[in-house]
């Protein structure tokens, strides 16, 4: 008989959960949910070798477990961090945290153009949602951007080097899914890049995965490229008889118009299934599916701004966190004695004047 995994307590920004030994912290975040969530661009559940590069999931450890209770001495990568039992984590609790993060996003965003506007990624794009959340209004580099010469790598995926961030998530979805190396990440430094090696098609069955788990704009659909904004798309799961793969996907509708067709993302934007390259790109008629209904999305996504259905709150857990109810409105006669509350201003003649407030 197989042993019961043991269960550890952790505690993440105030919040006590068990999980299983071995759970790592960001995954311990996510069984809690809601805003205390590390955000990850190169994590991805689904590909084992994931996780420990970009740095967006620095968490602290202000106690590394019960039987050692030190704090760990840096800010530790949460996607790549084990929990121990007894441990204590501040994400969003931890100003050191929030500073590093904000330092981390202009870090990704010192050679990622700023081409929101044009970009397909626009709306669904992890990198723009970071920054607007954690990153600075400005940048301190002052130097170019990277360039790169233009790679065609195949009839159906779009490579825009100069937007990659280097998570290698499509390298590890492209060896998960194919038995040789499709492509890689070559050179060093800050000349390297995602290429096919020899410039060769990417021409597997299921490669199109590789434009879902993109958490930018490097890499999108050449048969959805500058056809609509995702905000005025509607999702919608549908699945399809099809011999290479489960056949469930996610259309992105204007009308009864089938503009794009994804795999299917559970809440942490991640695939839940990969699809084939055949129901990606070429099954963009109402008669080729069977129509499931509206996808469920975040209420916080962009998506859900077009008055979209079926949204899905997300968890408000501020109380947990700080302890107590928090004060959205502060009364100012709370914390100040310069206003009397006891005068009623509609009741003065005429503009209120200091005096009225004077102390008699
Ligand atoms: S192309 Fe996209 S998925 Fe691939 S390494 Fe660059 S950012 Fe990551
Ligand atoms: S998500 Fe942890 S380092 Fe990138």
């Amino acid at each position: 008989m197989s042993e019961a995994t043991p269960q550890f307590k952790v505690t993440i920004d105030n919040i006590t959960i068990d999980v299983p030994a071995g759970t790592t912290i960001l995954n311990a975040a996510r069984m809690i949910g809601g805003d205390i969530t590390p955000p990850a661009m190169c994590y991805y559940s689904k590909l084992k070798e994931s996780g420990g590069k970009c740095r967006t999931c620095l968490v602290e450890v202000s106690k590394g477990s019960e039987k050692d209770p030190r704090p760990m001495p840096k800010l530790v990568p949460s996607c790549r961090t084990t929990v121990m039992d007894g441990m204590e984590v501040k994400n969003i609790t931890s100003p050191k945290v929030l500073d590093a993060r904000k330092g981390i996003v202009e870090f990704l965003l010192l050679n990622h153009p700023l081409d929101c506007p044009v970009c397909d990624q626009a709306g669904e794009c992890d990198l723009q949602d970071l920054s607007y959340e954690h990153g600075a209004e400005g940048t301190r580099y002052d130097f170019p951007r990277r360039t790169f010469e233009k790679e065609d790598i195949g009839p159906y995926i779009q490579l825009h080097m100069t937007r990659c961030i280097l998570c290698y998530r499509c390298v590890f979805t492209a060896d998960a899914l194919t038995e040789k190396r499709e492509h890689g990440v070559l050179e060093r430094g800050d000349h390297s890049e995602i290429s096919t090696l020899l410039n060769k098609s990417l021409d597997n069955e299921f490669i199109g995965n590789v434009i879902d788990v993109c958490p930018v704009g490097a890499l999108t659909d050449k048969t959805f490229r500058f056809k609509n904004r995702v905000w005025f798309t509607k999702p919608v799961d549908a699945h399809c008889t099809c011999s290479k793969c489960s056949g469930k996907a996610r259309l992105w509708m204007r009308g009864n118009e089938i503009y794009r067709v994804t795999a299917r993302k559970n809440k942490w934007n991640e695939v839940e299934e990969w699809i084939c390259n055949d129901c990606r790109f070429h099954k963009k008629e109402l008669k080729d599916w069977v129509i499931e209904g509206p996808s469920v999305i975040e209420r916080t996504s962009v998506i859900s701004q077009g008055h979209y259905v079926r949204t899905q709150p997300t968890p408000v857990l501020i109380n947990k966190v700080i302890g107590k109810e928090p004060n959205f409105l502060l009364s100012i006669h709370d914390v100040s004695d310069v206003n009397r509350p006891e005068v009623s201003l509609s009741k003065i003649d005429g503009p209120a004047h200091s005096n009225d407030f004077k102390h008699k």
